[in-house]
């Protein structure tokens, strides 16, 4: 259907203005205000703006009217218009009606009324909620951020990798994978070996929970540099605002890095990224700053043009237990950082984002370097704050004899993990990388505090929207 969008008559509307354009969109207000009406329609090419359509309603016969403008009033119609480009004191350009016909018809059952309605609710109907302002925004915002995620490493110099998405490890070592199954499980199998043999691949297999270990095999086996972007997926039962089963997840993997250089990489990352979307989606922030968390353009102002903090596990425990706080999980050396813990030393001791590193060894996945005092990782994860974790990132044991050392430790099957080990066996090199949550970034960076209201239908514990 020939038609103009609406963002393009909003932003060159000095080449469309007192001409004639077509355009398309669906209704979000109407009013009757005789002897005008006003329609004002929406085409997903802008967030929040809308296109007002003007009617003169003596230009019609009574009649026609309403036959054919009183039906377009209704919310969620679809329609398409043309008419003369006019400016507009209150609206920078408005539409003058010629001819107006509807598309689809939306009837009174339609869920997205002029009434206020919640987040919760919307999450039910996330079939429409990319209609409301808030979705159109975090959609814009995060469509813009993975191109900038593309943009920063293609400029870069990294390969864009595809790893698979079926796999037969568990990168984290952690047992928390979906199963890929196409058998029902039957009682005349007596061992699960039997069961998986007689499976689709004729082994155990689950959805990845990390492209790190294909990444890392790419990387140094001869890439060199590479980054994947794609779903991966974690079992784990947790129902939080910030976690959800299916995330999508940026993973770089560089050689001949250390830790110190990953993690300036990391934040250059986060920093190129955030000032992309600052120039290039400068009207969903305002209503992000207006309308999701005051301060918000301030905050990411602030982030892009400071250094973020780094402290050292060891001394972020000791900031944790000179802060006078009483903390519901107890503080000691060697204990994980629960959300409480990340969120005082964040939002209220560095009030920036911050890069804990060199955490105990017992705490962190096999594949992390050991570093000399036998009881640390080189690993860092990078809270911000009103989040916590976004990256957890680490320079990867590159010593054959002390990786497969970590593995036996956690009992991992290491006939599963040969081709992995070989890397460190022909031409093994110091390389690094890290896991960047995206839909976590989105939420920080737009304030949604909720990692349902980032993805349009999320997967979490107990629920598939
Ligand atoms: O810290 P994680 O588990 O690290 C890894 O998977 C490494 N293999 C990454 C690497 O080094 N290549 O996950 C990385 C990030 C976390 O910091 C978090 O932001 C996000 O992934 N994440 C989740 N996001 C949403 N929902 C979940 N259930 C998430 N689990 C992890
Ligand atoms: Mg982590």
């Amino acid at each position: 259907m020939k038609h103009t969008d609406i963002s393009k008559l909003f932003q060159n509307s000095e080449d469309y203005l007192d001409r004639e354009v077509t355009v398309c969109g669906w209704v979000r207000t109407s009013a009757e205000v005789k002897p005008m009406t006003f329609i004002q329609i929406n085409d997903g090419t802008t967030s929040t703006k809308n296109l007002q359509l003007t009617i003169h309603q003596e230009r019609i016969s009574d009649e026609e009217y309403k036959s054919n403008i009183k039906p377009l009033l209704s919310l969620g119609v679809s329609l398409k218009a043309t008419g003369i480009l006019i400016a507009s004191e209150r609206n920078g350009v408005e539409l003058e009606v010629e001819t107006i016909e509807m598309l689809g018809d939306c009837p009174s059952t339609y869920p997205l009324q002029k009434k206020k309605t919640s987040v919760e609710f919307l999450r039910t109907i996330p079939h429409l909620r990319t209609r409301t302002n808030l979705m159109k925004t975090a959609m814009m915002i995060r469509s813009r951020l993975a191109y900038a995620v593309h943009s920063y490493f293609t400029q870069n110099g990294y390969i864009y990798l595809h790893t698979p998405i079926i796999t037969d490890s568990d990168c984290e070592g952690a047992g928390e994978m979906f199963r890929v199954t196409t058998q029902p499980w039957n009682a005349s199998y007596n061992t699960e070996e039997e069961y998986f043999e007689n499976d689709y691949f004729g082994q155990k297999a689950g959805l990845s929970v990390s492209c790190q270990l294909e990444g890392e095999m790419a990387a140094v086996g001869g890439l060199g540099r590479i980054y994947t972007f794609g779903p991966t997926f974690r079992a784990e039962k947790s129902d939080t605002p910030k976690h959800v089963a299916e995330f999508w997840h940026v993973e770089p993997e560089v050689c001949f890095a250390d830790i110190n250089e990953i993690i300036e990489i990391g934040e250059d990352f986060i920093k190129y990224i955030i000032r992309d979307v600052m120039e290039n989606c400068s009207e969903q922030l305002s209503f992000c700053d207006k309308f999701l968390e005051k301060g918000l353009l301030d905050k990411l102002n602030h982030v892009v043009n400071s250094e973020f903090a780094r402290v050292d596990y060891t001394d972020a425990i000791e900031i944790l237990q000179n802060s006078g706080r009483k903390f519901e999980y107890p503080v000691f050396w060697g204990c994980d950082l629960q959300t409480e813990h990340e969120k005082y030393l964040t939002d209220e001791h560095f009030k920036r984002p911050l890069f804990v590193v060199n955490y105990p060894k017992d705490l962190k996945s096999f594949y992390m370097k050991q570093n000399d005092d036998g009881k640390t990782v080189a690993a860092t994860d990078l809270l911000v704050p009103g989040i916590g974790e976004i990256i957890g990132c680490s320079e990867r044991e590159t010593d054959y004899d002390k990786l497969v050392n970590a593995m036996t430790a956690r009992n991992m099957p290491l006939e599963n993990y040969q081709k992995y080990l070989d890397t460190r066996k022909y031409g093994s090199v110091q390389h690094s990388g890290f896991g960047l949550g995206f839909d976590r970034l989105v939420m920080y960076v737009t304030g949604i505090n909720n990692i349902r209201d980032v993805l349009q239908f999320p997967r979490t514990y107990q629920h598939i929207y």
